[in-house]
């Protein structure tokens, strides 16, 4: 078995890290703008990113020329409506509707992100964010408005990207990291952004109900240091927390028993009602949007650096495996691993929302020869294809990125495109775009709906 013809082949951007024009047309301040604004002490902040607001129609042609089947968006909540509650913007409502219809008309299947990272800032004065269930409220309000608005163009929806990073990162929150209360912010947080998934969930079935809606978690695999079984113990637990956990929140609507455990033992067990049980059950998940890019190797240390999750480890380096500029490993045999570990234990059709390689790059008469991320394309298309061959549901695949966009947290010059965009950290020039070789060999991968060929040749 192969990629079936309705397979789903795309590329993936988000809002803060690609659309800039941050405060044009209304849109209002956000989290993810504050925070690399913060974080960023150079011009590689979210203002510009990679001015796709003002490249719409080049982008999109692009996009076709590549031949894509579906694009991954978000939706930036604060376009809609500024002030994340308060009046809706028309120039947001604008802006989404011109890009739906770019896609439709071009045959490109919108796969819809309601929230990647950007919650509104006046909701974390006003609230705290996501602490208070005011915001469930909001993000319920804001989510029924894009089913309105975009409903009969949008087939595939995405709740929350990453809750599961969202909730062991405070800024991501708009956390304060002095706050006495910080770890009960961080559980409220994550049980309340559940609640806000599943409502908008219900939502959707009830509004669209051909559509299909999931979350989207941050899978990246994790190995023991060694087989000594304080390092096994540890990098199962750890995954169990990170991914699995949250996975069977979203498929089975129940808070798992063992992370109910932890928080009571940890004394940070968030306020719940009573209707929130049914209100999780009914919010299930259609699919699982997964994002994995690749594994980490986890063990136990004397020294403090690594994840906080009450255990001190560090993140190792694994010797069998190559390592990018910033440390990511490249290991696409896990992948398959990965996805038929998903499928065995949750039996969701799967789709990849992310997945992709970084690199410092720069253009060559005229060309970007990015041959890393080529072979990475190649490798991992390869594992998707052994896993379907083995029996996983997997739907689609939307690489990251589409075009080079600001990084979460590291600024302009970490790139994942398959397109260059001429500006860097420092200087955000014009921002031109210039097709990478990867764009060509994707192309190429689509064409053949999967490696066939280019397989052979390899
Ligand atoms: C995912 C996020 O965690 O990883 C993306 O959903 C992000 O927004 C991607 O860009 C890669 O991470 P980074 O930090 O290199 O941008």
């Amino acid at each position: 078995m192969s990629f079936s013809n309705e397979f789903l082949w795309g590329v993936a951007t988000s809002a803060f890290q690609y659309e800039g024009a941050y405060l044009e047309d209304g849109k209002g301040w956000t989290v993810a703008d504050e925070r690399c604004k913060k974080k960023n002490k150079i011009q590689a902040d979210s203002s510009v990113a990679s001015d796709g607001y003002h490249h719409l129609e080049e982008d999109v042609s692009l996009m076709k020329e590549l031949g894509i089947k579906s694009y991954r968006f978000s939706i930036s909540w604060a376009r809609l409506y500024p002030d994340g509650d308060g009046k809706l913007n028309e120039k947001g409502i604008e802006y989404y509707q011109k890009l739906l219809v770019l896609l439709n008309d071009n045959h490109i299947e919108p796969i819809v992100t309601l929230l990647h990272f950007d919650i509104p800032w006046k909701l974390i004065e006003k609230y705290e964010g996501f602490v208070s269930r005011k915001c469930i409220d909001a993000f319920e309000r804001y989510c029924r408005t894009c089913f309105k608005l975009f409903g009969n163009r949008v087939k595939y929806w995405l709740t929350i990207n990453e809750q599961n990073v969202m909730a062991m990162m405070h800024d991501m929150l708009g956390l304060n990291k002095e706050d006495p209360k910080l770890s009960e912010k961080l559980v409220q947080c994550n049980y309340n952004m559940y609640l806000a998934s599943a409502k908008a969930i219900i939502a959707c079935h009830e509004m669209c109900p051909q559509a299909l809606i999931g979350p989207c978690v941050s899978y990246p695999t994790l190995y023991a240091e060694t087989c000594h079984p304080d390092d096994v113990a540890l990098a199962y637990d750890m995954q169990d927390m990170m991914a699995f956990a949250p996975m069977e929140t979203y498929v089975y609507g129940i808070i798992s028993p063992l992370v109910m455990n932890k928080w009571r033992k940890e004394n940070t067990v968030p306020q719940m009602f009573k209707e929130d049980e049914q209100i999780l059950k009914s919010g299930t998940a259609d699919y699982l949007g997964v994002n994995w890019y690749c594994t980490q190797t986890v063990g136990i240390s004397n020294s403090k650096s690594g994840f906080n999750i009450g255990v001190e480890l560090d993140i190792k380096k694994n010797p069998y495996l190559e390592y990018g500029h910033w440390d990511w490993s490249y290991d696409p045999k896990a992948l398959k691993m990965a996805l038929k570990e998903c499928y065995a234990r949750f039996k969701k059709p799967i789709m990849i929302c992310e997945n992709g390689w970084s690199e410092l790059e720069t253009v060559e008469d005229g060309k970007v020869h990015d041959q890393k991320r080529i072979d990475y394309l190649h490798d991992h298309i390869k594992q998707m294809q052994n896993a379907i061959d083995e029996g996983v549901d997997l739907i689609g695949y939307q690489h990251w990125s589409f075009i080079d966009i600001l990084s979460s947290s590291q600024g302009f010059d970490k790139r994942y495109g398959l397109v260059f965009v001429d500006r860097d950290n420092f200087n955000i020039k014009n921002c031109q775009r210039i097709k990478k070789d990867s764009f060509y060999y994707y192309q190429s991968v689509i064409k053949n709906n999967g490696l066939g060929e280019i397989n052979e040749e390899r």
